[in-house]
């Protein structure tokens, strides 16, 4: 008799993680083994190492995951893997081992989209809190190291749901220019949390930073291959809604070479180097940074912030969402999570975001975004292979 447990495994890119989670919202356990420290010494994910890292973490993690859990892999009604996107060799390393379980103990496997985990991570802890449920349709923004995507999450039929890729970045994802941005100031990796502290301290106002616009525009691409049938608005193509991060990037380099600040960075790269104990937001950091690179810090992210929650709500109110998520990695950020929620609140939409345990991969939302597929019986063949470029 099933007992509605999903055992998830997710291995797209720097994180081993596994958990249990009862009728996909219900989470028994939820562990992750993070390679940040490894990868941090290069400055950037190693794919190569990532996958060795995985093979080495992947059975005490599922293990742990278990025993945690308090239940038995007899117990578990169905496998569920990040199938994509991410990391070619990283992905195999969790779908393979998904495959042996399933396979040895005769449970279904149900392949899951990275992308639609991070949506699930926050519709599973709202269902938690007992909130009312956000209803459909969502506006979903995932924004992350490798995504910037807009989807607009629809009811498909009595059970699943369906989603429309109505807007991505057409170069950089936003955390990848934080990364970059924290880079050029040689501050530490991942930029985002350096960043998100010391923007606290500056004037956002100090350099005016200007998105070009990128205009809503129809185009075919837009459209997401799950949803054939777009719904018809004058040519039958759907606005979309894009992002472009590279300039900013690219603005923040020029500043930093014409107000000579190369010299600094550098310096500060090298105390960091000395002192890894020393936090994003602590005042041994802060001292490192003059006035004109806070304010330049502020500047980068007011920008990047104003650009994200623009595109966002503009798509939302074209579209007609009745309520916003925001997921991912950047939706940590505290001045994107402030002014997201004031205008939400002036539009009167709700607005939800993953706890800071959830926003970060992990194999609970995972098993969140599998529920609807296991309720429906829609089931991975035993071909399952990664999808590095699997689209939403
Ligand atoms: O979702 P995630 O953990 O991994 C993927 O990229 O899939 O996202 C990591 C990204 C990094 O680029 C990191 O700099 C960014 O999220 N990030 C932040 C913050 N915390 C993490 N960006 C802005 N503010 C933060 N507080
Ligand atoms: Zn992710």
């Amino acid at each position: 008799e099933p007992k509605g447990l999903i055992l998830a495994i997710e291995s797209s890119c720097d994180e081993t993680a596994a958990a249990v989670v009862r009728g996909g919202c219900e989470a028994l356990s939820n562990v992750v083994a993070s390679q940040m420290k490894l990868h941090a010494n290069y400055g950037g994910v190693v794919p190569e190492l990532a996958s060795r890292e995985h093979l080495r973490n992947i059975v005490p993690v599922v293990r742990a995951a278990m025993e945690q859990a308090g239940v038995s892999l007899d117990d578990v009604d169905a496998i569920a893997v990040t199938e994509g996107p991410g990391l070619a060799g990283a992905l195999l390393v969790g779908i393979t081992y998904a495959k042996a379980l399933s396979f040895g103990l005769g449970k279904p496997l149900i392949g899951v989209n990275h992308l639609e985990g991070h949506i699930h991570a926050v519709l599973m802890e709202a269902r938690q809190r007992a909130e009312s449920p956000m209803e459909l349709p969502l506006l979903a923004l995932v924004v992350s190291g490798g995504h910037t995507h807009l989807y607009l999450a629809e009811q498909r039929g009595e059970g699943g749901w369906r989603y429309r890729n109505v807007g991505r970045t057409v170069d950089d994802a936003a955390g990848e220019a934080y990364d970059k941005v924290a880079k050029l100031l040689g501050l530490g990796y991942p930029g985002g949390p350096w960043i998100d502290v010391l923007a606290r301290r500056g004037n956002p106002q100090a350099v005016p930073f200007r998105f070009g616009q990128i205009k809503p525009r129809a185009h075919r691409e837009g459209i997401s291959l799950s949803n054939k049938k777009a719904p018809a608005k004058g040519s039958g193509d759907v606005a979309s809604f894009n992002f472009s991060f590279s300039g900013i990037k690219t603005a923040v380099l020029r500043y930093i070479e014409t107000h000579e600040m190369r010299g600094s960075a550098e310096a500060r790269r090298g105390v960091l180097a000395e002192h890894p104990e020393w936090k994003p937001g602590s005042e041994e950091t802060a001292a490192l940074c003059d006035a004109e690179t806070l304010d330049l810090i502020a500047s980068f992210q007011h920008a990047v912030v104003g650009n994200l929650l623009r595109q966002t709500f503009a798509a939302a109110e074209r579209f007609g969402a009745r309520g916003v998520v925001v997921s991912g990695g950047v939706a940590a950020n505290s001045e994107l999570r402030r002014r997201f929620q004031a205008e939400a609140h002036r539009r009167g939409l709700p607005v939800a975001f993953p706890s800071l345990a959830l926003s970060t991969d992990n194999a609970a939302m995972i098993a969140a975004a599998a529920w609807p597929k296991f309720v429906a019986g829609e089931f991975a063949s035993e071909a399952l292979g990664a999808t590095p470029q699997l689209r939403l």
